[in-house]
C-alpha cells in the first residue's frame, strides 16, 4: 500500500541514524511531507535524496530551537519522537548528571516538542476533521521488562509510557492521539557502539557481545529499523484513528 499518510505533515526527531531515520523516510514514502531533525547536519544530508522535504539541525535538549522550529514548520498532522540515548549500569553507577542528562534527552524532549507544536497540530485537526497524532519511541526495556544494567535509561522510558498516556487522556476528544513504540533491540549505530563498549568492558570480541544481545531475543535475531518503522507509519496515519495512550511492542518477543 502506498500513500497512507498522503497530505499530512510531519515533523521527526533523531532523523539522522537508526530508527529515527528509517520512519522519516517511510512517512515521506507514504506520501507525508516529513521535516526532519537532527543534532549532526551531517547525519541528515541524504536524507533529502529519500524524500525528506525539509531537514533542520535541532538538538532535542535545546528549548528555544524546538520552539523556534514549531513556529517555522507551523501546522502538523504527526509528532515522531525518536531521540533518546542509553546509559549503561544500575543505579549504583547512576550519577545525578547521568539521571539528569537521561531524562532531559529521554523524557524532557518530547516534553518539549509536545508543547511546541501540539497548538498547531490541534489546529490542523480542526481543520482537517482527521485526528493528529504523536508517535514516542520508549523500549521493551524498563516500560514492560526490567533487564541488567539499563537503570536510568529504563526509568525514563517507563516515563515516555506514562507521558504518552498523560497527553493521550487530555486530547481524546480535541482530535490529538498518542501512542508509544516499544522496540526489541534493533540493529542502530548506537547499538554498534554499546556492543564495542561492553566487548571493551567485558573482554571479549564485539562478535561474542553481538550474540548475547541476539541471544537476549527470543526471535533469536535483532530487530531491524525499518520493522519500527512500519508500526509508527501506522500509528502516525488514519488506520489507527480509534487508537490512542497505548504501547506498542515491537520486540521479537523480547517481553515474553
Ligand atoms: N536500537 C535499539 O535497540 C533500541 C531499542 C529500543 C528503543 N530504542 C530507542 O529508539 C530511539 C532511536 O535509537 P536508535 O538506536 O535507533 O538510533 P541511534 O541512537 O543510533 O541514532 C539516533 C540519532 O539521534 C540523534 N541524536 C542524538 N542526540 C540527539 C539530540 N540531543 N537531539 C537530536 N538528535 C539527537 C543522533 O545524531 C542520531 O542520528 C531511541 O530513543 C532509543 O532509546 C532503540
Amino acid at each position: 500500500m502506498t500513500g497512507r499518510l498522503a497530505g499530512k505533515i510531519a515533523f521527526c526527531t533523531a532523523s539522522g541514524a537508526g530508527i529515527g531515520r528509517a520512519t522519516a523516510v517511510a512517512f515521506a514514502r507514504e506520501g507525508a511531507k516529513v521535516i526532519a531533525s537532527d543534532v549532526s547536519m551531517e547525519a541528515l544530508k541524504s536524507l533529502r535524496d529519500e524524500g525528506v522535504a525539509e531537514t533542520h539541525l535541532i538538538d532535542v535538549r535545546n528549548t528555544k530551537s524546538i520552539e523556534d522550529a514549531a513556529k517555522a514548520v507551523g501546522n502538523i498532522d504527526i509528532l515522531f519522537n525518536a531521540a533518546g540515548y542509553v546509559h549503561a549500569g544500575s543505579v549504583l553507577e547512576c550519577s545525578d548528571a547521568d539521571w539528569d542528562m537521561a531524562f532531559d534527552l529521554n523524557v524532557r524532549s518530547m516534553h518539549r516538542t509536545i508543547k511546541a507544536f501540539l497548538p498547531g497540530m490541534l489546529k490542523r485537526a480542526e481543520t482537517s476533521g482527521k485526528s493528529a497524532s504523536i508517535v514516542n519511541i520508549a523500549s521493551g526495556a524498563g516500560s514492560v521488562r526490567g533487564i541488567p544494567n539499563r537503570y536510568v535509561y529504563a526509568t525514563t522510558k517507563a516515563a515516555v509510557i506514562g507521558l504518552s498516556k498523560a497527553v493521550a487522556a487530555d486530547f481524546i476528544r480535541k482530535g490529538v492521539r498518542c501512542n508509544a513504540v516499544c522496540p526489541g533491540t534493533v540493529q542502530s549505530p548506537s547499538l554498534d557502539a554499546r556492543i564495542a563498549a561492553q566487548a571493551k568492558t567485558l573482554g571479549k570480541s564485539g562478535d561474542e557481545v553481538r550474540q548475547m544481545f541476539v541471544e537476549r531475543q527470543p526471535m533469536g535475531r535483532l530487530g531491524t529499523a525499518d520493522e519500527i518503522a512500519a508500526m509508527c507509519v501506522y500509528l502516525a496515519g488514519d488506520e489507527s484513528a480509534f487508537t490512542t495512550g497505548q504501547t506498542f511492542l515491537v520486540d521479537g518477543g523480547f517481553a515474553l
